[in-house]
């Protein structure tokens, strides 16, 4: 007993010792405590909990009580591998450098003057007792609103260029963190807010200055943006306030102002629907969206980029991807290269309707939040805490983490709440799945799979394949019979990895499951797995010779779960997989294969 209580006592200071040191590390001057009051027990990274854990059983070994000290740190360090220190992603203020658009034309967005300059405070909450702007679908707002509202926005549009209040310069803080107009701090790497996990919260604080400064403009902090409910029948063509007076962008494309219904999963080529099945497949591709295929944070938000060059990832959530690239796409005009304005990330927030299209991806987020009953999307600090800079009503440039935005009560706004007609929406295979699975068999068996687009083996090497045709290929399943509970836990998923786009153009292509026709599928049916979009993304534009310019491959995480229950596939030992280039746009692209994971 003497000699364990010794030994652990000495363990114990090491411990802390060094636990103390890369907890300062992680994150100066905070109070770890106060902060992970709120969050999930479980999803704490394991060095908080051991720190706690530590500190109690330093308390019961100086108060005499002893026993079960190893296993309460086994358990709090079981699963994920200690960290030794956090670096948080942020620009760096005195880097803005010229950049480029997506078709590499040279931008240059930067403020007049250097924001590191300014003086910056640290972001406040308004107050609680402040009214909450309530957010409404713009197609139900009444004139009186639309009155107000253009008229914030024509003082804003006349605001000069020096004051980052003024319209062009908003825009143009999408662009600088679009295009990567700014290094990261403490790095060479460009900082940029799309396709990864700063997405949605980059974007959420973005709107929610806009809307507080247009509301300060006419002296109205009741104003609240409007958002377009494209997820619903009644929002599926751009709202019509859109098209009159300061709302008005002539830089869109015609053929697709109302009474066009939008194909919310565009890819360039126009879909050919009539109304009332292209709105019946946009509400089944919101459900695969919003539920089936978002099951898991990372799904849904995004991948983790971190800082630095090996941070980097290039993983957009479904959401990002479509609903919301697809429209940028949709709204800007065919007569331009770039699909200006919203078609190019560059320009796309000069158009007004990205303010009511970003309102509604944020609603989105909510909502999604809501179904997994608020639970924290993540608990890395690397998201948690890592900040950008924004001006606020007053001018003031603000500080702020991706903390403070994820309470949207504090923030003082809210979404009318509509109809979500997508939210049961959930698709039925196109053929019975054992007679599909039938003749997925007797293809195979007839030695079909041995045509040039068949393969047996899911892994294409290093060379990869290229994706000019539609491919297939056998996918074997590491685990089956799993468990209601596993099944839960442990989403199934589907990677299609080492994309390669070879050169930057636009590409696309479809993802579908045990498919016996993929020609006449789509993701009105149960076997469509999801979709990956390639933007063009330029070379990257960097300030200092030597600042890194790295490409790397990608990788396409579908969440399968539901889609192998509803096709009756749980069990089995091999699933076909089936990728369908999109619009010609495959023939620079190579695939190294395809396999299954499980992400928790
Ligand atoms: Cu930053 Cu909708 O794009």
């Amino acid at each position: 007993m003497g000699s364990k209580l010794w030994f652990s006592t000495v363990l114990l200071a090491f411990i802390l010792l060094g636990l103390g040191f890369s907890a300062t590390l992680l994150r100066p001057g905070s109070h770890i405590d106060g902060e992970l009051r709120e969050l999930d027990e479980q999803k704490i990274p394991a060095i908080y909990i051991s720190i706690s854990a530590a500190f109690k059983q330093l308390k019961n070994i100086v108060l005499g009580v002893s026993g079960g000290w190893f296993s309460s740190i086994n358990a709090a360090t079981g699963s994920e591998p200690k960290k030794t220190g956090v670096i948080l992603l942020a620009p760096n203020l005195t880097t803005c450098h010229r950049s480029l658009s997506d078709a590499d034309k040279p931008v240059y967005c930067c403020p007049p003057k250097r924001e590191s300059e300014e003086s910056v405070i640290d972001f406040q909450f308004p107050s609680p007792s402040s009214p909450m702007r309530i957010r409404r679908p713009a197609h139900l707002v009444d004139e009186e609103y639309i009155a107000k509202y253009q008229k914030a926005l024509s003082i804003m549009k006349q605001l000069s260029y020096e004051d980052p209040r003024s319209y062009l310069r908003q825009a143009n803080m999408h662009c600088i963190y679009c295009t990567g107009a700014y290094n990261q701090e403490n790095s060479t790497s460009l900082l940029k807010i799309h396709r990864s996990w700063l997405f949605f919260p980059w974007h959420r604080i973005m709107i929610y200055f806009h809307e507080r400064i247009l509301g300060k403009l006419i002296g109205d902090d009741t104003f609240a943006l409007p958002y377009w409910n494209w997820d619903a029948p009644p929002g599926m063509v751009i709202p019509s306030m859109y098209l009159n007076g300061s709302f008005l962008d002539k830089d869109r494309d015609n053929s697709h102002l109302p009474p066009q219904v939008t194909d919310i999963n565009f890819d360039y080529v126009e879909s050919g629907l009539g109304s009332e099945d292209q709105i019946a497949t946009n509400v089944a591709f919101m459900y695969h969206q919003m539920v089936s295929g978002a099951k898991k944070p990372e799904l849904f938000m995004g991948c983790k980029y971190k800082a630095g060059e090996e941070g980097s990832c290039d993983g957009p959530g479904t959401i990002e991807l479509a609903p919301h690239n697809a429209l940028h796409t949709w709204v800007g005009s065919n007569l331009h290269p770039e699909r200006e304005n919203m078609g190019a990330f560059y320009s796309a927030a000069r158009d007004p309707v990205f303010y009511a299209h970003h309102a509604n991806i944020d609603r989105m987020w909510t909502i999604w939040k809501r179904l997994r009953r608020n639970r924290p999307e993540f608990v890395d600090p690397e998201w948690l805490d890592s900040y950008f800079y924004f001006h606020d009503e007053n001018a003031q440039l603000v500080r702020i983490k991706i903390r403070d935005c994820l309470d949207i009560t504090k923030l003082r706004y809210s979404y009318e709440e509509v109809d979500l007609p997508w939210l049961n929406a959930r698709p039925k295979p196109s053929i019975p799945p054992k007679i599909a699975r039938n003749i997925l068999k007797m293809r195979e068996s007839q030695n079909t799979m041995q045509l040039s687009s068949y393969s047996w083996s899911p892994d294409f090497g290093q060379e990869g394949r290229t994706l000019d045709t539609t491919i297939r290929a056998k996918v074997q399943r590491p685990k089956r019979q799993r468990s209601k509970k596993e099944r839960e836990e442990e989403e199934e998923i589907l990677v299609v990895y080492g994309i390669d786009v070879k050169k930057d153009v636009y590409m696309k292509f479809d993802v579908y499951v045990n498919v016996v026709d993929e020609t006449t599928t789509g993701p009105e049916s149960r076997e469509f797995a999801g979709t990956y979009v390639n933007m063009r993304r330029g070379v990257r534009l960097v300030m200092n010779k030597g600042d890194s310019t790295m490409k790397t491959k990608s990788n396409l995480k579908l969440g399968i779960s539901e889609l192998l229950e509803d096709l009756e596939a749980d069990e089995d030992e091999n699933i076909w997989v089936t990728l369908v280039p999109r619009g010609g746009t495959g023939v620079n692209t190579t695939i190294e294969g395809i396999r299954i994971e499980y992400m928790r």
